[in-house]
């Protein structure tokens, strides 16, 4: 068997598509144009390119995006009251604080701040509350984007096995309640998981978020799995010429690929829903707080 690819750019691109519609129709109805802030605090150069991804993106679907870029030496207390400012601006409807955070920042008391419904990266006590008790809420946005693949490749997920590689805050532990919400018989396999082979061969959906480079072998998968890889690791490439890397998942891809179904290429599969998905909690964050009907398709 040789697997197609889950194609994740193809399908955040069409979930854009549809949120730029809805954006038109929120402006239409409303005269109100969903707006993001994002924080970035520091220079870090990855951050630098997820914020300018970010920002580029909500422009290009027609929504407001507000940048507030901060001195890396920016004291705490500062930031706390730029986020309760944006909390407080009946303008702003979603608010992401770029992570990771300075060393001198703590990052749980900057979190803890945001208002639960701007919380548009899910990250709040509020937020998972409300994903753990089934309640209606603003959900992570990287286990939002695997449930959405995952949709993609098998329609209902009713009755399947979902094993997960990863308990992260992130990733892990909110992936596993959005799959056991589409009626998905979930495991958590973690660093003390016994024989993780043999678990990763029962899952019919396997989700790799471990954030090391290639840890899921070819024959970890079942034939026929669908395989959504979160990890993003960058390796040696010294076929590519000396000193040149590359973009690698937590799963061997060119092994897997011989055993699933459908599998998610590291770069183009996870990460551009991830976005994706911010933009739509921006949308939702701004139909939630105003009890707006929903536009159509998002
Ligand atoms: N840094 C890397 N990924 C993320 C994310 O999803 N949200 C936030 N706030 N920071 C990040």
């Amino acid at each position: 068997m040789s697997a197609s690819r889950l194609d994740g750019k193809a399908c955040a691109a069409a979930l854009r598509e549809r949120l730029g519609k809805a954006v038109q129709a929120l402006s239409t109805a409303h005269g109100h144009v969903p707006a993001l802030a994002v924080v970035l605090v520091g220079d870090d150069p990855a951050s630098q390119v997820y914020v300018r991804n970010k920002a580029r993106q909500t422009k290009e679907i027609g929504m407001h995006s507000i940048e507030h870029r901060l001195n890396a030496d920016t004291p705490q207390d500062v930031l706390l009251k730029r986020v309760q400012d944006l909390n407080a601006d009946p303008d702003v409807d979603g608010i992401l604080v770029q992570l990771p955070l300075p060393g001198h920042i703590d990052e749980a008391a900057v979190i803890k701040q945001i208002d639960p419904a701007k919380d548009v990266d899910g990250l709040t006590e509020a937020s998972a509350g409300r994903l753990v008790l089934g309640k209606p809420g603003l959900r992570p946005c990287t286990p939002t984007g695997c449930v959405i693949l995952a949709r993609e490749a098998l329609g209902d997920l009713s009755g399947k096995s979902c094993v997960i590689v990863g308990r992260s805050i992130l990733v892990g532990k909110p992936a596993a309640f959005l799959f056991l919400e589409q009626n998905c018989t979930v495991t958590i396999a973690h660093s003390r998981t016994h024989d993780l082979p043999a678990l990763c061969r029962t899952a019919d959906i396997l989700v790799a978020a471990v954030g090391r480079a290639q840890m899921i072998k070819g024959d970890w998968v079942k034939a026929g799995a669908v395989v959504i890889d979160v990890g993003i690791n960058r390796i040696d490439a010294p076929e590519r010429g000396e000193g040149k890397t590359r973009l690698v998942g937590d799963v061997d891809f060119d092994a897997a690929s011989l055993h699933a179904s459908q599998i998610t290429p590291v770069p183009g599969g996870v990460g551009p829903m991830t976005i994706a998905c911010l933009l739509r909690n921006t949308v939702l964050a701004a139909c939630a707080r105003r009890n707006w009907p929903l536009p159509e398709g998002v």
